[in-house]
């Protein structure tokens, strides 16, 4: 009897455990080891190499359990055939970085994450999920859920921010977005919530380095957004590039078994990332490929990603009695169950499917969405003379910039299966916009990063010929991203020199700002007549922001990352430690625990961001003002829009625990709602102070709440705070 016919047939009513169990009896150890390897497979789809042949035969022979970069119902199909040719039929999970669209391309998750919008965050990784899946894929690696809080740092641009609680929010939405409710579905992909852990905390912001760091801080803001993601049914982690204190993660069993498989009783399993295994040799914590191979499963990794280390050595590894073979079952049996709950098993082809392919790919609502999503995350940082919105009747704009006609910069780093060609530009999106009888003019004046300022005059005569200018600056798309760590983050080349030269026209001078983390731009924020920051938007860019330029949405974003005022104060957080010696006077530093050439806050505060509109904040009141164990008080206020415009304010909940058994910061997000007014209405605002916002990590590491005095604060940001009250808990 056919092993393969015998999982496809009867064992359909078996449990996924029993029909697992049953694989497994028929599993030789070269086999088991064979479904820990993963390849990446651009020279298999790619041009035919020395490397395809033998790929192929590995996948013919079983000893290939997962492929990354291979995509496409084709090609998929294909590589998929070559799988089924195996003794026992196992078929081959396909993955990719799928990080913010895989056809059509979404903001940048940085970007979303400052629309602070769950909803429509889950969106664009739904559809995201959707693309992919029509295109043969299982499996997308994201959401990134590490904590960014060094701008220098290139992959900022891929997580959420600097905040634990926005951060698991926002992986739970990610999640939720690429996995649907359960596995299974085909217009849906395993989500894997990556790199575990403290990547995000690299030594100077330098991608891959070393991080140190404390149990608490691990514990309090690094590790919840993991959390979160495992506990929305995750199904896969990546570990990382780093070491944590000593060990790398990848090597790591106090990450991978003590805290995710043990505490968190984890079940989905763990890849490395690309290479991690084989690079615990140059850290210095393995021999050589035996060693490392040996390191990795004893640590809980499950699959290895590009090493070969597990392909090369875990057979000989058990012989030897040097690895547990409980620890391969272990392994395998996390891998196949995945296997088994996305159904290919029953039907191995089911995400390959030609005709599905051809109409997901081709749905112009996925970008109507992209626009909506887009349009959220742009922040207004800037509008004292209410210059914006701009009428769509103003006679001549002028827009002047690098990125003003550009577009594979608005899209940023990975975008798998882009048509960069139809992203809308900046020009394009304002274009369509103004009326019959305006204009709009263009002058690049520089390039992002260059030191020629050549092109100055054209595009100050330009100006001259414009009411108003809006300028195009930022980064390119390979400036923020994997590898690409900045020392400095001004804004690159001579572009705030072509600030000023437009500003000495006198005309007004309106910024976007196109990035893929927080920059420094001082002039900017001192005379710039307004400022949006609109990070890469991805394929609806130029649309979004144009809506957003003219008031057919009104902004609502608010900054997931504290904006420094200098690379000298990084790592910058709202949720800093008060110290013994706070500044209370900025003209009183003298031994105080300050800078004496600059402010110790921020440019642009963690929460920071404008409305056309504005948000009165009043009344708040607690339905108790101290709880006992597990009591609850309502906390209420009432937000107003007392402006002209109808806006959405994004209201947030700050606490602080005034004295406990650990320093606590002087703020914490604990809480958050986005809240859409029209003008003149008002809204009772509710939420919910209980013993579980009141908790935090003890020196023991347990999570509880002290008794004592605590203070609730309600912003507009972390640093605009409108309404306070002091709460107790008793014992
Ligand atoms: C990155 C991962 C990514 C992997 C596969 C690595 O270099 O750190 O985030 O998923 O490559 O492309």
């Amino acid at each position: 009897m056919l092993p393969g016919f015998c999982l496809r047939g009867y064992s359909q009513k078996k449990s996924i455990d029993q029909r697992v169990d049953s694989l497994m009896k028929l599993m030789t150890l070269e086999e088991k080891a064979g479904q820990l390897n993963q390849y990446s497979g651009k020279e298999v789809t790619g041009p035919v190499t020395g490397r395809q042949t033998y790929l192929l035969n590995d996948i013919k022979a079983g000893l290939v359990g997962s492929m990354l970069n291979v995509r496409g119902v084709k090609d998929t199909r294909e590589i998929q055939a070559a799988a089924l040719q195996s003794r026992l039929k196992i078929p081959l999970l396909f993955s990719l970085d799928v990080i913010h669209g895989y056809k059509t391309i979404f903001p940048i998750p940085l970007a979303e994450a400052a629309s602070w919008d769950l909803e429509a965050i889950r969106l664009s990784a739904h559809i995201a999920a959707k693309e992919a899946a029509a295109s043969g894929l299982h499996w997308t690696f994201a959401p990134m859920v590490d904590i960014g809080r060094d701008p220098r740092w290139g992959r900022v641009m891929e997580g959420a921010g600097e905040d634990p609680f926005l951060g698991s929010k926002i992986a739970v939405a990610r999640v939720k977005g690429f996995q649907g409710e359960e596995l299974g579905g085909t217009d849906a992909v395993m989500a894997c919530a990556k790199h575990f852990a403290a990547y995000g905390a690299a030594m100077a912001g330098r991608d891959y380095n070393a991080v140190d760091m404390s149990s608490q801080l691990l514990w309090e803001t690094y590790l919840p957004p993991f959390k979160a993601a495992a506990d929305a049914g995750v199904a896969t982690f990546m570990n990382s590039f780093n070491t944590l204190n000593g060990i790398p993660a990848t090597g790591n069993s106090y990450l991978q078994r003590d805290i995710l498989k043990d505490a968190w009783k984890y079940k989905g399993f763990v890849v490395s990332d690309w290479g991690s295994i084989g690079e615990m040799i140059p850290w210095g914590y393995a021999n050589d490929l035996n060693d490392a191979a040996l390191k990795a499963i004893n640590a809980g990794s499950d699959m290895d990603m590009e090493s070969e280390a597990y392909k090369k050595n875990l057979v000989q590894l058990v012989k030897e009695n040097k690895v547990d073979v409980k620890l391969i079952d272990d392994a395998v049996r996390r891998i196949l169950y995945k296997k088994f709950e996305l159904g290919l098993f029953d039907d191995p082809y089911r995400f390959s499917d030609y005709k599905r392919e051809q109409k997901v790919m081709n749905d112009p609502q996925s970008r109507l969405i992209a626009r909506d999503v887009a349009q959220r995350s742009v922040v207004l940082l800037k509008n004292p003379d209410n210059i914006l919105p701009l009428a769509k009747t103003t006679q001549t704009i002028a827009v002047i910039g690098p990125l003003g006609k550009s577009k594979r910069d608005l899209e940023g780093s990975w975008i798998p299966q882009s048509d960069t060609i139809l992203v809308t530009t900046l020009f394009d999106g304002l274009s369509r916009k103004i009326s019959k009888s305006s204009k709009l003019l263009y002058a690049k004046g520089c390039n992002i990063n260059d030191d020629k300022d050549s092109d100055f005059a054209e595009a100050v005569e330009t100006a001259k010929k414009a009411d108003i200018v809006i300028m195009a600056l930022g980064e390119s798309w390979d400036m923020s991203g994997e590898a690409k760590s900045r020392t400095d983050i001004h804004l690159p080349g001579k572009q705030e020199a072509l600030f000023e030269a437009i500003r000495a026209t006198g005309k007004p001078v309106v910024v976007v700002m196109m990035a893929g983390r927080p920059l420094i731009f001082d002039k900017i924020a001192d005379h710039a007549s307004a400022i949006l920051y609109a990070w890469w938007l991805g394929a609806e860019a130029g649309n979004a922001i144009a809506n957003v330029v003219f008031g057919d949405y009104n902004p609502s974003g608010k900054l997931p990352l504290t904006f420094p005022r200098s690379v000298g104060q990084i790592p910058l957080s709202y949720s800093y430690y008060n110290t013994g010696r706070p500044v209370k006077n900025l003209k009183d530093i003298k031994y105080k625990s300050a800078y004496i050439d600059s402010p110790n806050g921020p440019r642009y505060a963690f929460g920071f961001g404008l409305s056309y509109t504005s948000f009165d904040y009043s009344d708040l009141s607690l339905s108790k003002s101290s709880i006992k164990g597990n009591e609850s008080s309502d906390l209420s206020f009432t937000l107003k829009n007392t402006g002209k415009f109808a806006g959405e304010e994004v209201v947030q909940l700050y606490l602080q625990d005034v004295v406990s058994s650990v320093v606590r910061p002087v703020k914490e997000l604990k809480d958050f709602q986005k809240i859409a007014l029209k003008p003149g209405e008002s809204r009772t605002i509710r939420f919910t102070i209980d013993k579980e916002k009141l908790s935090f990590f003890n020196r023991s590491l347990q999570w509880g709440a002290e008794p004592g005095s605590f203070k609730l604060m309600i912003g507009a940001a972390s640093d605009d705070i409108r309404l306070e009250k002091t709460f107790e808990l008793g014992l």
